[in-house]
């Protein structure tokens, strides 16, 4: 026998069977964590977000606080028989008390605070804020502070926006492979059903991404991993989507959306035509071909694989550069062991 004259690689071959879904940590950066309306003062209850549990509440003068379950006492759970008491959480096991930023501020039986809890926090609290009607939290593995702030968004914060419309979607896969689909204009055409593969552009700064789909049809911000806000325009009328997902666990995401536009009279062209664009972002519009995310996204999402080498063609959009923007948002090894 002679060799093959012309032997095959096998590692593209086999590359898949080494392949994960997502073989990546929660991204740092501010991520939804409830719609204020929801949280009443006084109010306490579990959450289960960024892939861990956490006891989100809202004290009697109304601040918001999202902290580690258990308690830096003897770690009783502080979300099962815990208590606001004026602006504090309280531990149900021997009312030790803690202020929205994780401080120790009332020992009810000790005589001086263990010198720990005079410096530093003791109790881990994810900074939080309320913008836009809703609760957001910043993470970062190792605590630090934010690094940058939630952008002002004119179409939930200012007079003269319309439409209350939201929604909320849970996808099998984690933030990067969802927000992939952006600069993935190549999909738009063969999933989605687009007429044409629309022309994309991409530029980065900082945290901050923007995409331009066909030439300005959609703009999309994104402020990190946890905030996106894309603005299709049509005969002059743009509606805007903002997309709030939040990771529930690494390989589970929460997607949150609200769709708004100016505030059109009623039965006006301008109204219609936004209306539209909103009912195409999401599902399939009246008259088109095209159908939004909700129709056909989740069927790949949910259930592909992160292909770390992808072989890409020169038709595809700037995958690899995202990827590479997406990359500050993940603390590595090396920077958690140097800190710790
Ligand atoms: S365990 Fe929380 S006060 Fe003791
Ligand atoms: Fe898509």
């Amino acid at each position: 026998m002679t060799g093959n004259p012309n032997p095959i690689n096998l590692k593209v071959l086999l590359e898949s069977q080494g392949l994960e879904r997502c073989p990546f940590p929660i991204p740092v950066g501010w991520y939804f964590v409830d719609y204020s309306e929801n949280l009443k003062p006084g109010e306490l209850r579990n959450i289960n977000i960024l892939d861990q549990e956490w006891v989100l509440f809202r004290t009697e003068n109304g601040k918001v606080g999202v902290s580690d379950p258990y308690c830096a006492h003897l770690g009783a759970h502080l979300g099962h028989g815990g208590k606001v008491v004026g602006d504090h959480i309280r531990c149900p096991f021997h009312h030790w008390e803690y202020d929205t930023e994780g401080w120790c501020r009332k020992i009810p039986y000790g005589k001086t605070m263990p010198p720990m809890c005079k410096k530093q926090p003791v109790l881990r609290m994810l900074p939080t804020v309320e913008k836009y009607g809703m609760i957001w939290s910043w993470y970062h593995p190792l605590c630090e502070a934010p690094s940058w702030e939630l952008p002002h968004i004119p179409e939930l914060e200012d007079p003269g926006y319309a439409c209350t419309r939201r929604g909320s979607w849970s996808a099998n896969t984690c933030i990067q492979e969802i927000a992939e689909n952006g600069p993935d204009n190549a999909h738009l055409k063969f999933l989605h059903g687009a007429p044409v593969m629309p022309p994309v552009e991409t530029s980065y700064d900082g945290p901050r991404m923007r995409l331009n789909l066909g030439q300005g049809y959609i703009v999309g911000d994104s402020y990190g991993p946890g905030l996106n806000v894309m603005r299709f325009t049509q005969q002059g009328v743009t509606a805007t989507m903002i997309s709030y997902s939040v990771p529930i666990t690494r390989e589970k995401t929460q997607m949150n959306m609200s769709f708004r536009y100016k505030d059109y009279p009623e039965g006006s062209k301008e109204l219609q035509i936004a209306k539209h664009l909103v009912a195409h972002m999401i599902g399939a519009a009246e008259g088109e071909e095209s159908a939004g995310f909700e129709s056909v996204d989740f069927i790949v999402w949910n259930h592909k694989k992160y292909r770390p080498h992808p072989l890409l063609c020169d038709g595809d959009g700037p995958i690899m550069q995202f990827r590479q923007w997406f990359k500050q948002f993940y603390v590595t090894d090396e920077q958690t062991l140097a800190r710790i």
